[in-house]
């Protein structure tokens, strides 16, 4: 029995799917699908990319209908047209995508189109009150209901996210990937008030492709695949291995491959480069190797790589390519001199999302080779079946792939021009386990063939499994070089201003 706050009559599930099923365009995506949801009990829901989860999501969310079973809320049976009526029957759902307005307040956004009112305008101070109540409800008293939200910081606009959900009275909150966007240090505030929630009786539906953190927070797990229904089981009754083995349907040997053997010559060199948001930075990459890039957000880690690529260029110091003084003014002269950089924000940077997955995994080559170089479109096929693409075909538009599915191709995008030096950021958020496996062999062969891979991820057992060499960034400097295998508490001690490399 998953329930263990004695919520009155948390036996009977507060949810209840039966048989849900739901085709796109006449393939089916669910079938038959069958979950409950109980009072006081955090339920993860895990599965390959395009399994199905978030559409399964979006049903209970009144977001899609299903074509077939049922929806039972307290015992009886609802149809939802809309979000709207998910919402009357106490059901909330965090969306894979932030929906928050950046530039208003936090109470603006809390409690969006249900503004309390008085004398027909807007009453500012009960709106703001009300925010204050919810916020301190849920014991967050470190956001301000009258701050804009694009001064808070990620983990902080995702509480906000979920106290906007939560207002209407849920009872139910379903989230998916909640953490995908946030860095391992803040994941621990969103721990927090998730556990919070569970004690205050709430049912929490919780999607994640870290297996740790389902381990962490869920009492049961779900598990689906090729949009059916797997099992479920409580969660001390399972361990990693047989979840991945339930999600993969193979038992998945060693998740990180061999490292290399012997790095060839230094492809990058920076010396003493630095700009307003990192100082005097020297370190190389060779040809062969992958050298992460740890520190928490904010460290300048993803700085670097901006700088690197010229958006925001170094303006001191110098970087050399294969030994070359270089200079990269922009994007067009990085890409031009065999610098591919995936970012870490797919949706604003990475992709065309009402492009196809051809033209987007070509985008970067028309660009940086005018014809002679650029090879054959024939050998697209090829390229995204290694980055392990799922789509109905080169032609389907890249919004309608699931999430783990746009990131391959962003990764697709930089293999169709081979460059010399790679740079990857956070590089399989939101990619399941068998894929990941999949890119992390792929990023090491590339590195075999003599590319040079800069890899920065927030995913710290990631970060010391692939790397060959990891660089610790603290408040925009180099706080320290750690070899292959550091473990994890070293790793932090430096990222956090304690402790010193080896
Ligand atoms: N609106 C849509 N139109 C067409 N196909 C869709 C739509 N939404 C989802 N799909 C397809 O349904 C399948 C399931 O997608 P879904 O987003 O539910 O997967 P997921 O389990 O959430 O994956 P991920 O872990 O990558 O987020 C995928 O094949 C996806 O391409
Ligand atoms: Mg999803």
């Amino acid at each position: 029995m998953a329930v263990t706050h004695g919520t009155p009559g948390a036996e009977d599930p507060v949810v209840r799917l039966e048989g849900i099923g739901k085709s796109f365009f006449g393939v089916p995506v669910l079938r038959g699908v069958d979950l409950s949801l109980h009072a006081g009990e955090v339920h993860a829901l895990v599965g390959e990319n395009g399994a199905g989860k978030s559409t399964l999501l979006k049903v209970l969310a009144g977001v899609h209908r299903p074509d077939s079973g049922r929806i039972v809320v307290r015992d009886e049976e609802i149809s939802f047209a809309s979000p709207r009526d998910a919402q009357a029957a106490g059901i909330a759902i965090i969306h894979q995508e932030f929906t928050l307005l950046e530039h208003r307040t936090v109470a603006e956004n809390v409690l969006l189109g249900r503004e309390p009112v008085r004398r027909g305008q807007v009453d500012r101070r009960a709106l703001e009150a009300e925010t204050r109540r919810l916020l301190d409800w849920l014991g967050e008293d470190g956001i301000e209901p009258g701050t804009e939200v694009a001064r808070l910081s990620v983990a902080r606009k995702q509480v906000v996210e979920i106290v906007k959900a939560l207002s209407a009275d849920a009872r139910v909150l379903a989230m998916d990937e909640p953490t995908a966007a946030l860095a391992d240090n803040e994941v621990e505030l969103l721990y927090g008030l998730v556990r919070r929630l569970r004690d205050r009786g709430i049912a929490i539906l919780y999607v994640s492709h870290r297996m740790r953190e389902v381990f962490d927070l869920s009492s049961r797990i779900t598990v689906l695949k090729d949009g059916a229904f797997v099992t479920c089981a409580p969660t001390a009754d399972l361990d990693t291995d047989q979840v991945v083995r339930h999600m993969v349907g193979r038992p998945l040997e060693a998740l990180y491959p061999e490292r290399a053997s012997r790095p060839g010559a230094v492809r990058i060199a920076l010396r003493g480069a630095g700009n307003e948001r990192v100082r005097n930075l020297t370190f190389e990459v060779r040809a062969g190797e992958i050298v992460g890039l740890a520190g928490l957000q904010g460290s300048g880690r993803s700085a670097i790589a901006r700088a690197i690529w010229g958006i925001e260029p170094f303006t001191t110091g110098t970087v050399e390519l294969d030994g070359v003084p270089t200079r990269v003014t922009g994007p067009r002269t990085a890409v031009r001199k065999g610098i591919g950089y995936v970012t870490e924000d797919r949706k604003g940077e990475g992709l065309a999302l009402r492009q196809s997955v051809r033209d987007n995994t070509l985008l970067v080559r028309r660009a940086a080779c005018r014809g002679a170089a650029a090879r054959q479109a024939a050998d697209l096929t090829r390229l995204l079946g290694e980055v392990g693409v799922v789509a109905r075909g080169p032609h389907q538009e890249v919004r309608y792939l699931s999430g783990g599915n746009q990131q391959k191709v962003v990764l697709g995008k930089w293999l169709a021009v081979r460059p010399r030096v790679l740079i990857v950021d956070e590089p399989t958020r939101g990619v399941d386990v068998g894929a990941k496996q999949a890119l992390y062999r792929l990023l090491r062969e590339l590195a075999d063939d003599g590319m040079a891979i800069l890899m920065i991820s927030s995913e710290l057992p990631e970060l010391i499994g692939m790397s060959d060499r990891i660089l610790v960034m603290h408040e925009g400097a180099l706080a320290g070089e750690l070899p292959a295998g550091a473990d994890e508490e070293t790793v932090m001690a430096l990222a956090t201003g304690h402790g010193t490399a080896a």
